[in-house]
C-alpha cells in the first residue's frame, strides 16, 4: 500500500528542514521537511533539474548557501560530517591511489585505517586482494562498491546515494541494490537514495519523496512523500504493484509539465 504521509515511526535522527534554496532568481528547492529514522530508506524521485542532486549535497554539507536547516542527533550541521558517508553516480576514484587508499582518503591507508578499509572491502563483495588493485583495473561495478565502502569509512549514520546504480548493468545493479540493503540493515544507518528509476525506489525504500520542479507557471517548489508500507526485504516479482507505479508516474508527468 502507498499513501500519502510525511511521519517517521522510529524515532528521527536526521532532522532536514529546508526553507528554500535559490540559484539566482529561481528557487529549486522550499518547504521540504524530512526526518530519517535509523535503518529507514528513503528515495528521492523526481524529473531532471528538479533539484535532487542540490537536496543531497545541502544534507551532505557540501552547500550552506540556503535558508533552513539540517541536523544529526538534535544538532545542526554547518558543513560535512563524519555522520554523513556520500556516494556518487560514478565511483569518482583517484586513478592514482589503489583501492585500499581511495577507501581510506584522505586518511593513509595504514594501521586501524587498513584493517578497517579491508573489512569494508569484505563487506562490500570484493576480496582483499583488491585493495592492492589501481582504479583502473576494477568493473563499473566493482568501482561503485570501492565508492559504497569509502562512503562507509567513517562509519556513517546517514548515506547519501545519488544515483549511484545509474551507470551499471542492469544485473549488476540489482547486486548493488540488495548490498545496500544488507549494509543499511546491518549497520542501523538511513540512507537518502537519489534515482530515476520507479522500480528501484518501490524496492528500496520506506518513503518516497517525490520532488517537483519549479518554475513556470509554479513559482513555489513542492514536494510529496509516499510511504510504502510493505516490509523489506521485498520481493522484486511483487513489488512494485501496478498501482503505485501508476500514482507515482502520474505525479511525475504532472509535475514535469
Ligand atoms: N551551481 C549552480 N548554479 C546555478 N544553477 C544550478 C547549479 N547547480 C544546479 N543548478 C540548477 O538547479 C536545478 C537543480 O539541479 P540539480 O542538479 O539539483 O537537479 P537534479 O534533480 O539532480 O537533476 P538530474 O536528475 O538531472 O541529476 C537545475 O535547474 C540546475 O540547472
Ligand atoms: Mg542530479
Amino acid at each position: 500500500m502507498i499513501a500519502g504521509s510525511s511521519s517517521s515511526v522510529a524515532a528521527p535522527f536526521v532532522d532536514i528542514d529546508i526553507r528554500e534554496k535559490r540559484y539566482g532568481e529561481r528557487a529549486v528547492l522550499g518547504n521540504l521537511r524530512l526526518s530519517l529514522a535509523p535503518g529507514e530508506i528513503v528515495a528521492l524521485l523526481g524529473a531532471s533539474g528538479c533539484g535532487k542532486s542540490t537536496l543531497l549535497r545541502i544534507v551532505a554539507g557540501l552547500d550552506r548557501d540556503y535558508t533552513g536547516s539540517v541536523a544529526f542527533n538534535g544538532e545542526v550541521q554547518h558543513g560535512p560530517s563524519p555522520l554523513a558517508g556520500v556516494v556518487f553516480q560514478e565511483p569518482r576514484l583517484l586513478p592514482w591511489l589503489r583501492v585500499d587508499e581511495n577507501v581510506c582518503f584522505p586518511e593513509r591507508a595504514r594501521g586501524e585505517a587498513l584493517v578497517r578499509a579491508r573489512s569494508l572491502l569484505d563487506e562490500v563483495g570484493l576480496r582483499a586482494e583488491d585493495g592492492a588493485r589501481w582504479p583502473k583495473h576494477l568493473s563499473g561495478g566493482m568501482a561503485q562498491r570501492v565508492a559504497i565502502a569509502r562512503g562507509l569509512f567513517t562509519q556513517p549514520q546517514l548515506l547519501l546515494l545519488d544515483e549511484p546504480f545509474s551507470a551499471v548493468d542492469a544485473m549488476t545493479r540489482m547486486r548493488l541494490q540488495d548490498l545496500l540493503l544488507t549494509i543499511v540493515q546491518a549497520h542501523g544507518m538511513g540512507a537518502l537514495v537519489v534515482t530515476h528509476d520507479i522500480d528501484e525506489a518501490l524496492h528500496l525504500a520506506d518513503r518516497i519523496v517525490l520532488l517537483e520542479t519549479a518554475g513556470g507557471s509554479r513559482s513555489r517548489p513542492a514536494s510529496r512523500i509516499f510511504e510504502v508500507d510493505t516490509a523489506r526485504p521485498r520481493r522484486r516479482e511483487d513489488t512494485p504493484g501496478s498501482a503505485w507505479r501508476r500514482v507515482l508516474l502520474d505525479t511525475l508527468e504532472a509535475s514535469a509539465r
